[in-house]
């Protein structure tokens, strides 16, 4: 069905381009106004062409035609239960509209141009279908109250899909962990080797990230699930419409307060694009770190085939496509959530056209927050650490000396004498190209008389390294397990 849709916008897209180029002419020879029976009362010409097609928004906005349908029909509900409405005609609507979303779905919908926007294409469709009425639809509520609730209802929706996703990518990184708790590889700071730390703790790393942007993604979700319908154009309506009713049917945790600013603001789509946009600045710290990893140089991981590419004129490449995408990606979503800030920054109170515009940045927002976990959600479990490669690197670079400090510390020298000490230990390393733990213990002890033959099995190895950090938070295989197992438990209460 997405696709179908994307397919309408498609063509809609390219028939208005192919209108536009013809605007001058359209410009001297208005066409009939065919909106003229939803608003064209007060006027003595009809739309300019061109104009008529700039302002429209139903080649983006038709996407919402389903929000848009319900929200009708729980509005004409909701007037049927009031007596604004007589039992017959809410039927007659509800038919209506249930053929039309038919006919939508089957690709057999003439969206029109000249209707300007989905909601009146569908509401005049409905007359065409049903007669008189069909007019009586739109008793009691604006365009302005109506978009701003397919909105929601849209992005609501879209918000379960991307959780899914991402409980989904979340699973799949705690099981590679979980296979990952006792792999080494080398823990970077500047991207040096640092400390060693284990595979499975850094891919804990990234699941605490996501954990907090599920978090962000509900919390906006209960501002995003709040009624504007009722607001009207932006003061109310004098019918005695019951709102709550309204809300329940439609599953709104509440509606809004302030009629005004239900139907202008649109701050609960900046909030997602927010939380999207922190979405794609961790998948894209992840998928810098695996385009290094995957590279000749670190070798650390390999991506499967299938989500890779290779170069027409080098045989040899194959090319981490897939995180390079998304990392180039998260610049759209950065790109759209300013786009929305500045379309709301300067506008009076209430509804606005420059609203209109908040759909497309909206829409890319979703589509590629949600294409990118997708594939992140794909990849993740299919990922191939080397371990063996991961485990060498730990060993170069010193990965161990803040070790070796702890080591003597615990003998009784002050932590910044133990760190000179080390320092020239090292600086004897880089000298004869040697590990610290490859030095003799007599080379070792030159440095420090403190410095026994434990030091080898307590302080200089990897897996003396990591099992030493072992408390909540780090990064000992124990310590590990221990926050797989709680993860599982937060994944599940957080999805609940
Ligand atoms: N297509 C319009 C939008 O997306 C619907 C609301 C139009 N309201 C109006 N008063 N012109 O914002």
């Amino acid at each position: 069905m997405r696709l179908q849709v994307r397919q309408n916008l498609l063509y809609s897209f390219l028939f208005y381009r192919a209108d536009m180029t013809t605007s001058s002419q359209s410009a001297e020879q208005p066409t009939a106004n065919q909106t003229s029976g939803m608003w064209g009362g007060r006027f003595t010409e009809a739309t300019d062409a061109f104009v008529a097609e700039f302002t429209a928004s139903v080649q983006f906005d038709q996407r919402f035609y389903k929000q848009d349908i319900a929200g009708s029909i729980a509005h004409a509900t909701m007037l049927a239960k009031v007596g604004v409405l007589t039992d017959a005609e809410r039927d007659d609507i509800i038919q209506g509209l249930s053929e039309i979303k038919a006919e939508i779905e089957a690709g057999r919908f003439e969206w029109r141009i000249d209707l300007e926007d989905v909601h009146m294409n569908i509401e005049s469709r409905l007359t065409q279908r049903i007669g008189i009425t069909g007019k009586k639809l739109h008793t009691g509520r604006s365009r302005n109250d109506q978009v701003a609730t397919d909105i929601r209802l849209y992005l609501r929706d879209e918000i379960d899909d991307i959780l899914s996703i991402l409980q989904r990518l979340q699973k799949g990184l705690l099981g590679l962990a979980a296979s990952h708790t006792h792999t080494i590889m080398p823990g970077f700071t500047h991207l040096q080797t640092a400390q060693p730390v284990t595979f499975g703790h850094h891919l804990l790393a990234w699941f605490e990230m996501f954990v907090r942007d599920t978090e962000r993604l509900q919390d906006c979700r209960k501002r995003v699930n709040r009624m504007p319908l009722g607001s009207a154009a932006l003061a109310g309506t004098t019918y005695p419409i019951d709102r709550a009713y309204t809300a329940q049917l439609l599953g709104f945790e509440a509606v809004s307060e302030n009629s005004l600013d239900a139907v202008s603001d649109r701050d609960f789509a900046i909030e997602f694009n927010a939380a999207a946009a922190l979405i794609m600045m961790h998948l894209s710290r992840m998928s810098e770190e695996l385009i290094l990893w995957t590279s000749a140089q670190f070798k650390f991981v390999n991506i499967p085939d299938r989500f890779c590419t290779g170069s027409s004129i080098m045989p040899q490449k194959k090319n981490p496509d897939v995180p390079e995408l998304i990392r180039g990606k998260s610049g759209r979503v950065f790109g759209d959530l300013i786009s929305l800030l500045t379309l709301m920054k300067g506008q009076p109170l209430a509804y606005n056209k420059d609203n209109q515009e908040d759909k497309e940045p909206l829409f890319d927002a979703i589509d590629t927050v949600r294409g990118s976990l997708m594939a992140f959600a794909d990849m993740v479990p299919a990922l191939v650490p080397n371990i063996e490669i991961m485990r060498e690197a730990a060993l170069r670079g010193f990965s161990t000396a803040t070790d070796l400090a702890d080591y003597l510390v615990k003998k009784g020298v002050a932590f910044r004498d133990a760190h000179e000490i080390v320092g020239k230990a090292v600086a004897l390393g880089v000298q004869e190209d040697k590990d610290l733990s490859e030095l003799s213990l007599e080379q070792l002890q030159q440095f420090s008389d403190l410095i026994g033959a434990d030091v080898f099995d307590n302080a200089l190895t990897l897996e003396a390294s990591v099992n030493a950090r072992d408390h909540i938070g780090g990064t000992s295989p124990k310590q590990v397990e221990a926050a797989i197992a709680r993860a599982h438990d937060r994944l599940a209460q957080l999805y609940a």
